[in-house]
């Protein structure tokens, strides 16, 4: 039974959480998101990330454990991101748990961003965790930094079957929403202009071909398909970037129907490979911050129905980074006994 401080710093969040690992229940989460700081340049500035991690990191820990109604005294662990993400962001969080663990006398524990999107499947909206979710079950996550297929054994006993070969499927809709003027991030806004077009398949878009039912994600040749189509439309120079009169609104709404759908067609794909690779799974869980989209959830809900599967994902405030997962990924470790210790360092360096 413990109290787990989570601190979650891997790229352009500040996020902090208080974990009761008896009670089974998030007792606070805290976020700063840095959006307003890199939408003008389309993408996260690694530099400005860092900063901004600087100034609010002790904001929001402080926000974190006033808010859960305890002092640093009270905490049993602190668990901190160390791997993967943006060295110098990773780096803030990592210097400010370390010092905070020396000075409060803590253990500490470095977590695994990846592994905490995996197990972020587990929280749920009233900040509970959700038991029903049987072992050994398939986790897909997708997100800004990530898209991959896990195999899920037990808390922590994880095993990933395939990544994405290229770009992540959160940088697609980023990068495409910037080819068509929409702004950063590009996921919720595709989402919007896809439910306005009704998620039709206007150019039906490449699908990556899994080859011999290989396991596969790649989103690269799906973003160079879209400019090209964009090119031969007239809306995009390839010196030059976006023609915005070019650019109308039906178009957007076109492009990011048909994107969503492809995406969504590409990730049952491989799911659905997955699941003849490994019979005897009963459940599939989706994290990370695509996992906001309602569209997808519900294609892949239904597509878990028709096979008698259950499906589980987080709600939005555990899909995107958040300090919430950290912590509850430290509560198993803790109970687990699986400690850092004080030299603890940024993994990806
Ligand atoms: O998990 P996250 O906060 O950060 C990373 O670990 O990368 O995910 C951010 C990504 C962005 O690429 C963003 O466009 C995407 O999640 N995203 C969405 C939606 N909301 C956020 N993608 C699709 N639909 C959404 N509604
Ligand atoms: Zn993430």
């Amino acid at each position: 039974m413990a109290l787990i401080l989570g601190i979650e710093t891997s790229c352009d969040e500040t996020g902090a959480a208080v974990f009761d690992t008896a009670a089974q229940k998030i007792l606070s989460n805290t976020l700063f998101s840095q959006i307003q700081y890199h939408e003008k340049y389309g993408g996260v500035v690694p530099e400005i990330a860092s900063r901004s991690q600087l100034e609010r990191i002790d904001i929001i820990v402080t926000e974190a454990l006033e808010q859960a109604g305890v002092t640093v005294n009270d905490i049993d662990t602190i668990a901190v991101t160390n791997t993967p993400g943006l060295a110098g962001s990773l780096l803030v969080g990592i210097c400010f748990a370390k010092g905070l663990a020396w000075a409060a006398n803590k253990k500490i524990i470095g977590i695994n961003h990846l592994e905490g999107h995996v197990f972020s499947t587990f929280l749920k909206a009233d900040n509970s965790v959700e038991q029903s979710i049987p072992f050994p079950h398939l986790t897909i996550t997708a997100s800004g930094g990530h898209t991959a297929l896990y195999l899920v054994e037990g808390f922590g006993d994880y095993v990933q079957l395939c990544n994405t070969l290229d770009d992540a499927a959160g940088e697609a809709f980023d990068k495409i929403s910037h080819l068509l003027n929409l702004g950063y991030p590009g996921g919720p806004v595709i989402e919007k202009l896809a439910r306005e077009a009704n998620f039709v398949d206007f150019f039906e878009y490449p699908r990556t071909k899994n080859k011999n039912s290989e396991l596969m994600f790649s989103f690269s040749g799906l973003k160079t398909a879209i400019l090209y189509n964009l090119v031969k439309q007239g809306a995009y120079d390839l010196q030059t970037g976006p023609i915005k009169e070019k650019i109308t609104p039906e178009l957007q709404r076109q492009v990011a129907s048909s994107l969503l759908v492809c995406v969504a067609d590409i990730f049952e794909k491989n799911i659905k490979i997955a699941l003849q690779q490994y019979p005897g799974l009963q459940a599939v869980t989706f994290g990370g911050g695509v996992a906001c989209n309602k569209y997808i959830t519900q294609r892949l809900t239904t597509f878990c129905q028709r096979r008698k599967l259950s499906f589980f994902s987080p709600p939005p405030k555990f899909c995107t980074d958040n300090g919430g997962m950290i912590a509850f990924v430290g509560g198993y470790k803790y109970e687990q006994g699986l400690f850092s210790d004080l030299h603890l360092d940024v993994h990806n360096r």
